[in-house]
């Protein structure tokens, strides 16, 4: 994050004498990106965050790559996909991957992890389809609910803590294996959003308050990297941190919370941009007027995006009519052949006024695999659903690129 600030206590200088009421000092950490030339924070640990007491066996943690697929437009249809998995990282099943990012759907059906979990070379944004609850981290607790993005940089230990619901909790994560950031575009020389950028930093929501865990005993920290989940143990709790400041931190940013840049006539999926990365983009599609021209089409029109592959994930919303793209659906067009509007929509959508839907858009440089967990997911009839002698739907996909 481009904005400075801290939480607990602090010692007045950097790198100096801070000590615990026992008379010990505090473990100091740099967190620090891009070989201390990017952003930083330094926390304040009751331990030492280099004691590790043990190092289990690494469990097998990647995507599979499913053989024999075709080039063509796909959809996947996850909206009547109930429980994933158990616990949060054996939910998580992986759709769609390139070396960039991973994007997966993670449904968990148990209420709080009993590990704690970090990420050790990728960012992960996790948008918050159903569920309430805390994203607890070693930096504080960030209460969260629907529509929140919820963006955790690599190497922040945390947990997730979901509120007891009869709505199955539904996440999908994005994992990027460069730092996840705002376009840059929108900030100024300091970092500042500028007042064109569709959302600022007040809509931000850092960690509220810390959590400084005490216990002692054998906790467990999973580390995921290079396709593995590597197991460290600790005898204390990795939340153990007094205080912290800098820039790099988890938080928060809900997707209501983003502004709508609308024209007279059809905007492109750039106004749309909500995170950037290495080689891949985040838009937020949410509730907005459509275009305003006397003879504009709302209806985007048939593009080759010859450098990307776009995906959109379904959010919520009036689903027009449209039989098959639902909630959870995904869509995937890649580069190499065009998409656009399906038969008779075009002209459907002209007087149209305004759209209430909601969908999250993946947009890469480098091609998509889909991965074997996504097969059973995968709508056959989705490639040939252009054709005039297709299904005849208005398809909810046909009014946002
Ligand atoms: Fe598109």
């Amino acid at each position: 994050m481009a904005f400075y600030y801290k939480l607990g206590e602090i010692p007045h200088k950097r790198h100096t004498q801070f000590r615990q009421p026992d008379g010990s000092l505090y473990a100091e950490q740099l967190v620090g990106t891009l070989g201390f030339s990017g952003v930083s924070s330094l926390l304040y640990h009751i331990n030492p965050p280099t004691q590790i007491s043990r190092i289990g066996e690494a469990k097998p943690f990647a995507p599979k790559k499913a053989e024999g697929v075709k080039l063509a437009p796909q959809h996947l249809k996850t909206v009547e996909v109930n429980a994933t998995g158990s616990d949060y990282l054996n939910a998580r099943k992986t759709m769609l991957f390139n070396s960039d990012v991973a994007v997966s759907i993670c449904n968990p059906s148990e209420q709080e992890m009993d590990y704690y979990y970090k990420n050790g070379q990728a960012d992960e944004v996790v948008f918050v389809h159903d569920g309430t609850g805390d994203l607890l981290t070693q930096m504080g607790r960030i209460p969260f609910g629907p529509g929140d993005y919820l963006v955790i940089p690599r190497t922040i230990i945390h947990k997730f803590r979901f509120d007891k619901s009869e709505k199955q909790v539904r996440l999908l994560v994005i994992e990027s294996f460069s730092p996840i950031e705002t376009p840059r575009r929108y900030r100024n020389y300091f970092g500042q959003l500028l007042e064109h950028s569709p959302f600022c930093e007040r809509d931000m929501r850092p960690p509220v308050e810390l959590i400084t865990e005490t216990t002692k005993g054998e906790h467990l920290v999973q580390v995921k990297k290079e396709g593995e989940l590597h197991q460290f143990y600790y005898n204390f709790s990795p939340f153990d941190a007094v205080g912290w400041d800098g820039y790099f931190y988890p938080y928060a940013f809900n997707i209501a919370d983003f502004e709508p840049i609308t024209g007279r006539i059809h905007q492109p999926p750039p106004v749309h941009q909500t995170f950037e990365a290495h080689n891949f983009v985040i838009c937020s599609f949410v509730p907005r007027l459509f275009d305003y021209h006397p003879l504009s089409i709302p209806a985007p029109y048939n593009h080759s995006n010859v450098d990307s592959d776009e995906v959109l994930y379904y959010v919520e919303g009036n689903f027009m009519s449209r039989k098959g793209v639902e909630r959870g659906s995904f869509t995937i067009h890649p580069g190499g052949i065009p998409h656009g509007p399906h038969p008779g929509t075009v002209e459907a959508s002209i007087g149209k006024k305004e759209t209430e839907e909601y969908a999250v858009m993946v947009d890469t440089f480098k091609p998509l695999y889909l991965t074997e967990d996504a097969l059973p997911y995968l709508d056959e009839n989705y490639p040939m659903s252009w054709n005039e002698h297709g299904d005849g739907n208005v398809r909810k996909g046909d009014m946002f690129d």
